[in-house]
């Protein structure tokens, strides 16, 4: 199947689950398995340039993630504080503009610094989005909205029966940026795990057995080429979309 370059999912959302699973089968501790995934982040993010995807948002860390052992949280954010650090010279060759999502107060101070230090200095590029959620969680992000329009309708600026989907997506950590089209998560298990809840209200859907780790540029390439032989209709009926 070709891929079809005028239909290329502007938002592509990624799960990148399996990493402890792929270290396990080789008798190995699950931090290699996130070692191996940070490999394969670097590759995917190159793919997903190559592949005329404007915004790509990786699943890399969950609210829940710090209930995992200590050594696995701490070992995770040394990960991500050196792939930031390896990576800005990278980004800004490449024309890639770093941002986040997610509680980013509760990561350690170091792994901040270096993460707001990216997000500054790729500000300015136009190429690729790179969207890290960190310490995120789809539930935490719909409160904080919901908290934030009452304080807003308490001090008299905004009424009740004026808050729409507009408004609310305004609030969103996402906000500025499109819904992903096609959400992916591997590693084989089919569930949302509290990913970008309100987004992916009408993401395609892809799911895939193949752990993160051995996740390739043609994993990512099949998967853009099902969302393109699938019919999105946001509600309508099959024949209501073909007659547009
Ligand atoms: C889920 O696999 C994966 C994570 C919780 C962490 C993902 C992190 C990385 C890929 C590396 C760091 C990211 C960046 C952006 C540098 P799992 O451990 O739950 O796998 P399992 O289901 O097989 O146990």
């Amino acid at each position: 199947m070709q891929l079809d370059k005028k239909n290329i999912p502007q938002h592509v959302a990624i799960i990148m689950d399996g990493n402890g699973r792929w270290a396990k089968k080789q008798g190995m501790m699950r931090l290699f398995g996130h070692q191996a995934g940070v490999e394969t982040v670097k590759k995917i993010v190159e793919a997903a340039r190559e592949t005329g995807i404007s915004v790509l948002t990786l699943y890399a860390f969950s609210t829940e993630n710090w209930k995992r052992p200590a050594d696995e949280v701490s070992g995770l954010m040394s990960l991500l504080k050196t792939y930031l650090k390896s990576e800005l010279a990278n980004m800004l060759k490449n024309d890639v503009q770093l941002r986040s999502i997610g509680q980013l107060e509760n990561l350690p101070v170091e792994v901040r610094q270096v993460l707001e230090q990216s997000i500054t200095e790729t500000a300015d590029n136009k190429g690729l989005i790179l969207n890290l959620a960190l310490s995120y969680g789809g539930r935490i992000e719909i409160i904080s909205v919901a908290g934030q329009l009452a304080e807003l309708c308490l001090k008299g600026e905004l009424k009740p029966e004026e808050i729409d989907e507009k408004i609310f997506s305004s609030k969103l950590y996402t906000a500025g940026l499109p819904d992903p089209d096609l959400l992916i998560r591997t590693g084989g298990e089919a569930r949302l795990s509290n990913f970008l809840l309100w987004q992916a209200s009408y993401a395609e859907i892809y799911f895939t057995e193949t752990a993160w780790p051995d996740f390739t540029k043609d994993d990512l390439i099949n998967a853009v080429t099902s969302f393109q032989q699938r019919q999105r209709r946001f509600g309508r009926t099959g024949d209501q979309v073909a007659e547009k």
